[in-house]
């Protein structure tokens, strides 16, 4: 019985793995820490447990932007399904798509079958959430993608309809003005003309609000930061010991960006024998580890436009603490 259903989901469900290892692997951890001040990739949170704690994190009472998220998109569901039409769905940094099942419901609603391609860096998260979407969705193909952003845009499937890309939750925020360019250009290329663009960002606000989402009283964000090390130590063969490191986060006014650093408690040394990569960091030197940029609708609407997406919808909770909004590419729709 059991393997009759299991037969069943696989035949709805492929994933392709966009991200193997090269001889590249952990260059970008060795450029990042090899100057001052020192950096690491943000997505290297992202391993087994690393994926743990940010769930934990989304359900902190602290950390507004995934209930506030939420909340927007169970008011505009409905609304998204009707400008869009009936589409298959891509969503980046699937994670346990939760949120995005607030969309497939409303999806169902509207259309047969279609396709849901989740991307997602981490193949566990993607298979475990495929497996729970297929038993609840009848209707639903999953291929999904495992690997970073840039090279998933462009091993995505033919399209055989038209499509909306989602990138919910604010992670643009997590990429540099200058990344985020050179993003917004790579969602521009992966999509049709005419296909949509739902994007999450969080806004602008009081900053007693966003350094306390960042510095949650149970430690949990403290936790996610410092598994960073522990990542690198497993998956490079290092020597961090993470005791010897604390969480700092605030927010920088003038950037209108949370930081993420992890500090060196003592001067020290630290090796990363598979990258060949001796680190010496004195007292009080600090890993950035990650940016959370919070957003202004105005400037926003105009980085969309100049990368080709027109802004056709937003939406916004009543305190405007977080927007989605539904961009289109220019041009004549798929036939
Ligand atoms: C994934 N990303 C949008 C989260 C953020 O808020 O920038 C990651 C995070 N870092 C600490 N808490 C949450």
């Amino acid at each position: 019985m059991e393997y009759d259903l299991c037969g069943q989901l696989s035949a709805r469900y492929c994933c392709d793995v966009v991200q193997t290892k090269s001889q590249d692997e952990g260059a970008d951890v060795v450029r990042g820490l090899s100057h001052r001040p020192k950096t690491l990739p943000s997505y290297y949170f992202y391993d087994r447990r690393g994926s743990e704690l940010f769930e934990q994190i989304c359900g902190l009472p602290e950390y507004y932007p995934t209930r506030t998220e939420q909340g927007i998109l169970a008011g505009c569901a409905q609304e998204i399904t009707a400008l869009t039409g009936q589409c298959d769905l891509v969503e980046l940094g699937s994670g346990s798509s939760r949120k995005t099942r607030i969309l497939l419901d409303a999806y169902t609603q509207l259309q047969g079958a279609f396709t849901y391609i989740p991307i997602d860096v981490s193949t566990t998260m993607l298979r475990a959430t495929a497996w729970d979407l297929l038993e609840e969705y009848p209707r639903l193909s999953i291929h999904a993608l495992a690997g970073v952003y840039e090279l998933a845009l462009v091993a995505l499937p033919a399209a055989e309809r038209p499509r909306l890309l989602i990138f919910l939750g604010s992670t643009m925020g997590n990429l540099s003005p200058q990344e985020q360019g050179i993003f917004l250009g790579q969602v521009y290329q992966s999509l049709a003309p005419g296909d949509y663009f739902l994007l999450g960002v969080d806004l602008q606000k009081d900053s007693e609000i966003l350094n306390a989402a960042y510095n949650d009283r149970q430690g949990v964000t403290a936790a996610f930061n410092l598994n960073i090390l522990q990542h690198l130590n497993e998956r490079f063969n290092g020597n961090f010991r993470l005791e010897k490191f604390r969480h700092w986060a605030f927010y920088n006014q003038e950037l209108h960006q949370i930081e993420m650093h992890l500090v060196s408690l003592e001067e020290q040394r630290v090796k990363l024998y598979d990258l060949d990569l001796e680190l010496v960091l004195d007292a009080q030197e600090t890993i950035r580890t990650e940016i959370s940029r919070k957003f202004e609708l105005g400037q926003l609407r105009q980085a969309l436009a100049a990368a080709g997406l027109t802004v056709q919808r937003v939406w916004s909770d009543e305190r405007q603490w977080f927007a989605l909004i539904l961009a289109q590419k220019a041009g004549e729709t798929r036939p």
